[in-house]
């Protein structure tokens, strides 16, 4: 088992990475404020992974209540988080007792909402069973709703007490979302860890054949890099937009083709490669390293071509955008391959890169 601390002062917590740690029962137990829980997951999920966790946590003398939610993206909705708080409510719930979040990012999203606004927020752990869960959106305390009009519109900053990220509950998961996790990893060496995108171009293959031990490491150093950016700044002032590396487009891509319809780590990898592309025409990257940025995010079994909203729909979604600030769009750009910053574009570098990077194709390919 490997284990990375976030260091967050008395936030601090650990997220321990292996196969089978779901079973160990004792590192929740022991971080209990009294023997009450609530395991939020989703209907593809529960049948996998909540009798196990259920039965072993009522072993050892838990009283466990169990809320399923609808699967899916377009459930990340107000009306879903009310189920959350319905059936807290009615199981009584009290402030004392901890919320956990078991399944992928959805779940582990709306459940860390759920957790930071009942009854002026109680505790909760994170079990993520997606990678993108793993490698992402179980660390840093990022939680949120989507609303209509923008991707995690409503939302809150509130860090769980535990990550438990079992490697095994990969064995479960479809290709197609495993891939989406891969995005969110390949995100991370293009920020700032060159050596890293390198070990992805080498073990690229053997990830996608989900090795064991290449899982663990990439997992585990995903973990580490974003536990070093959030401990750094939590509550997103600076460095931590950098996490945001092609986001700006995928939100734009999910938003407009309509939640669901794109996975979310398909949106990033088809927008990181149109923030490479910016990058591109504003000299900074070299044709050399859109490519090697392409192949391997293709070799992820990620589309490289977004969607083609056209100009004025991608402007009119990225301004919703959580990074806008004063009526400006931020975008998270390359200075080079493996380093990343926070800059703005003109309309003429969005539109160029927009023509060479989407294509109407695009559009029915994604959800083959
Ligand atoms: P998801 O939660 O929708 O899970 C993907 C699918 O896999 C779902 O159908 C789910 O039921 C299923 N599933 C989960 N675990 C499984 C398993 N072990 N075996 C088989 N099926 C399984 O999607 P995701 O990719 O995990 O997360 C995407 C969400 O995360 C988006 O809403 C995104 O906005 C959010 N996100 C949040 C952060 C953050 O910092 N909070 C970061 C990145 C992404
Ligand atoms: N996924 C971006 C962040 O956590 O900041």
């Amino acid at each position: 088992m490997r284990t990375v601390k976030l260091d967050l002062g008395t936030d601090s917590y650990d997220i321990l990475i292996g196969r089978g740690v779901l079973a160990q029962v004792d590192r929740i137990t022991a971080l209990l404020p009294q023997p009450r829980v609530a395991i939020v997951t989703n209907t593809t999920v529960a049948p996998l992974y909540l009798t196990p966790l259920q039965a072993g946590l009522e072993g050892a003398g838990v009283q466990v209540v169990t809320i399923v939610l609808p699967d899916g993206e377009q459930y990340k909705t107000w009306e879903t988080l009310n189920l959350i708080f319905d059936g807290l409510l009615r199981a009584r719930a009290e402030r004392k007792t901890t919320l956990i979040a078991l399944g992928g990012g959805v779940v582990g999203d709306m459940t860390g909402f759920a957790a930071a606004v009942y009854q002026r927020g109680v505790p909760f752990i994170q079990i993520p069973t997606t990678l993108l869960a793993q490698v992402d959106s179980s660390v840093g305390g990022k939680t949120a709703i989507n609303h209509p009009l923008g991707k995690n519109m409503i939302g809150s900053f509130y860090q769980p007490k535990l990550v438990l990220a079992d490697l095994a509950s990969l064995d479960t998961l479809p290709a197609r979302e495993f891939s989406a996790g891969l995005a969110e990893v390949i995100k991370y060496g293009l920020i700032d860890d060159l050596a890293f995108f390198e070990w992805l171009e080498a073990n690229i293959e053997r990830l996608m054949a989900r090795d064991t031990d290449a899982l663990a490491y990439a997992v585990e150093r995903s973990c580490q890099n974003k536990a070093r950016i959030v401990g750094e700044d939590e509550k997103e002032h600076g460095v931590r937009a950098l996490l945001n590396l092609g986001h700006t487009f995928g939100h734009a891509i999910e938003t407009g083709l309509g939640y669901g319809a794109w996975l979310h780590g398909e949106g990033v990898a088809a927008g990181m490669v149109l923030a490479a592309r910016a990058s591109l025409e504003l000299g900074q990257i070299t044709q050399t390293d859109l490519d090697r940025i392409i192949k391997l995010i293709a070799a992820a079994g990620l589309p490289t071509i977004a969607p083609d909203l056209g100009f004025e729909r991608f402007s009119d979604l990225m301004a919703q955008d959580k990074k806008v600030d004063a009526g400006k769009i931020k975008f998270i750009l390359l200075r080079k391959l493996g380093e990343s910053y926070i800059g703005s574009l003109t309309p003429t570098v969005i539109a160029a890169a927009l023509q060479a990077g989407c294509s109407a194709d695009a559009v029915a390919s994604s959800a083959a």
